[in-house]
């Protein structure tokens, strides 16, 4: 058997092993079934767990085996090479085995969650229900759909960018899990939910990640020092972002410190935490130590240690699957609806103060926040430490985008947003029209393109590399054609509030999320394509500009009119249940969020066109520039000038008859 096959057996078996215990220890391996409840047996008992496990090593892998494949190992001018393209072939098995392993969950799921045995299961049409019907039986449907999609287009793949593409789509589709998951039921379900889904990323890139690169160095693969270079600069980030998000989805679980050590799910927590701090180590000796060696041609260190870390990770990945089957204490909150939809109780009337002051930590886009800010300001330092200038003036803008994505998604108003329909329209305007513009003016493409190195291997794609190519793409040229950025901009908020999707996006924290994302995609496409300061595949005349920003406008009005002329309440469904007694009626509140939308519009009109105006001026003022300097360089006259001066004469001529 090889090395390889040993580490991946080793691994398989401390998975097992952890889980095993971990079930033991959490008091879930041997429940006291209680008669007339119930109960669908061991196999189920055990089934689930051990579905959900393969479930996480085979996505863990499929994320591991593409990363590596467009990522780690370099390629020539994006054409993968042979070890590269063997990872995107290996990674469409792996996905099959994700999309398998997510189909057993559902089976387990629904046989779990009705007492039923598999055979029983399996008869009936609790499947198809299940899976269409509840959020956890939908994402794991999603997950087998996508898993399969992978597998077939990993299938094709040959260039850097399909595998990239497909990493990417790897890693969307850890989310739906995590984000419907029970957490959702714990104190703080937000919290819960988007730090699992975080976790879930990191993890994924860290340990897939590490796994495929030790068996690439048991196989003897070429490029292993590059590779392993280029993951340790990513891993740190990634323990760090294990770290936090575990962390918070622990907070988020936990009612107390005491419950670490008091509750069956704190220990197994605690056991975790060792685990990290102990990978930590492990990550530290490769950079003091291994990594060196291997650089210098001696790789048995690094591959020993790596080869013991895969086994470590795989086995906390066990224990962690035994954690999430493992009740967290038990949590007595307000006994209000409210308090289950939303995670936080009602807050009281709204007033200006209590929008300033009732924050409320939304995890996922305070990461979102932080990662835009610090990106920028890193890059900004870089040139400003190689002597460069950066317009202050960019800056500025961006860090008020960030500032006021900041404050829509973590201050009062977003707490009021989601039980005030024209609280909600202000969000959306503040996400969609505003934010948007102080972040396309502050350049941040631009800024990457100043601040990253060109890649040290020529053909290779570093990170500026992929920048440019992504420019260059045919999906980049398709999106920001002024119809389809325009199109995507306006006709989204119509599929939104006219259909059934608001409510849906308003019940549930992955729709929720994606809600806001869009709103603030939609709306740097929309003016990255009229005041964008960084280069495009379709940059319009400053005419064509600020038609396209007029054609919105009537659009806008009618939007806002059909909101107030409506007599029916938008996700009357979700604002009823919440139960709220003060202020306007709902149908009042929606009348105000259509007038809003109406209404916002003028503010971002006002700043476009300002800033259209300014740009115009400057270019026309660079042309100008332009033009007298080649008249400079050719003596005095500028060659067009003088040529139409010349056929005006010639005209002149023939009209007198010369
Ligand atoms: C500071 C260290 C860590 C803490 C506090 C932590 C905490 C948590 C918590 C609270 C959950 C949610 C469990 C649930 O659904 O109730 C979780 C999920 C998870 N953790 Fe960690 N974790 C840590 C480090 C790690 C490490 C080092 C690994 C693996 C190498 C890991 C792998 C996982 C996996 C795979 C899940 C998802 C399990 C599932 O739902 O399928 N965690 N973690």
């Amino acid at each position: 058997m090889s090395r390889a096959a040993r580490l991946a057996l080793a691994g398989a078996a401390a998975a097992v092993v952890a889980l095993v215990i971990g079930m033991i220890a959490g008091g879930r391996a041997f429940p006291r079934i209680i008669p007339g409840l119930p109960d669908a047996g061991a196999v189920v008992r055990w089934g689930l767990p051990v579905s959900k496990l393969l479930m996480d090593v085979t996505g863990l892998l499929t994320v591991g085996l593409l990363l590596m494949a467009a990522v780690l190992l370099p390629n020539d001018k994006g054409v993968l090479g042979r070890p590269a393209l063997h990872y995107v072939k290996a990674a469409s098995w792996a996905a099959l085995a994700w999309a398998g392993a997510a189909f057993l969950a559902i089976v387990f799921g629904v046989a779990d969650s009705m007492g039923r045995t598999v055979p029983q299961v399996l008869n009936g049409a609790y499947l198809s229900s299940y899976a269409t019907q509840t959020t956890q039986g939908v994402a794991l449907t999603l997950v087998v759909l996508f898993g399969v999609a992978i597998a077939l287009f990993s299938r094709g793949a040959i260039t850097a960018g399909a595998a990239a593409g497909l990493l990417v789509f790897a890693l969307v589709t850890l989310l739906p899990v995590p984000l419907t998951g029970h957490s959702s039921s714990s104190p703080n379900h937000d919290l819960a939910t988007s730090a699992v889904a975080l976790h879930l990323l990191a993890l994924a890139l860290w340990v897939g990640g590490l796994v495929v690169l030790a068996a690439h160095a048991l196989r003897r693969e070429p490029q292993l020092e590059v590779s392993a270079t280029r993951f340790s600069r990513m891993a740190l980030w990634c323990y760090i972002g294990v770290g936090l998000s575990g962390v918070f989805s622990l907070v988020a679980r936990l009612g107390a410190v005491s419950d670490l050590w008091t509750s069956e799910y704190g220990m197994l927590a605690v056991a975790k935490i060792v685990a990290f701090v102990l990978l930590g180590y492990v990550g530290y000796w490769h950079r003091r130590r291994t990594l060196g060696q291997l650089e210098s041609g001696r790789p048995g260190a690094f591959i020993r240690l790596a080869g013991g870390e895969t086994v470590l990770m795989l086995a906390t990945v066990g224990l962690a699957v035994a954690l999430s089957r493992t009740p967290p204490p038990e949590f007595v909150g307000p006994a209000d609806r409210a308090f289950d939809l939303l995670g936080f109780p009602l807050p009281p009337e709204i007033t200006l103060g209590n929008v300033f002051t009732l924050w409320w930590f939304d995890l996922f886009f305070a990461v979102v926040a932080a990662l835009l800010g610090g990106l920028y300001g890193l890059g900004v330092r870089r040139l400003a430490r190689r002597g460069d200038r950066w317009p202050p003036g960019r800056t500025v803008s961006w860090f008020v985008g960030v500032g006021l994505l900041v404050f829509a998604t973590q201050s009062g108003l977003a707490r009021y947003a989601q039980v005030m329909f024209d609280i909600h329209m202000i969000e959306h305007m503040t996400l969609s029209m505003i934010v948007p513009i102080f972040l396309v003016l502050g350049a941040p493409v631009t800024l990457a393109l100043r601040a990253l190195k060109p890649a040290v291997r020529k053909g290779d794609r570093g990170p500026r590399e992929w920048i440019t190519t992504i420019l260059h793409s045919r999906f980049t040229k398709v999106v920001t054609h002024p119809v389809v950025a325009t199109a995507v901009f306006i006709g989204s908020t119509y599929a939104l509030y006219f259909t059934p999707l608001f409510e849906s996006a308003m019940t549930e924290h992955l729709g929720h999320i994606w809600m806001t994302l869009h709103f603030l995609l939609s709306g740097c496409l929309f003016f990255w394509v009229i005041i964008g300061v960084d280069p495009g595949p379709n940059r319009l005349p400053y005419v064509g500009r600020l038609l396209m920003l007029f054609v919105t406008m009537p659009f806008h009005a009618f939007f806002g009119i059909a909101l107030m002329m409506m007599g029916t309440v938008i996700a009357s469904g979700w604002y009823e249940q919440l139960g709220r007694t003060w202020g306007d009626t709902l149908l009042q509140t929606q009348r105000d969020g259509g007038a809003i939308a109406w209404g916002f519009g003028e503010i971002p009109t006002l700043i476009v066109l300002l800033a259209i105006a300014v740009q115009w001026y400057k270019d026309d003022t660079r042309q100008a520039r332009r033009s007298d300097r080649r008249a400079g360089r050719t003596g005095g006259g500028d060659p067009e000038l003088d040529s139409y001066n010349a056929y005006l004469a010639r005209l002149n001529r023939a009209d007198k008859g010369e």
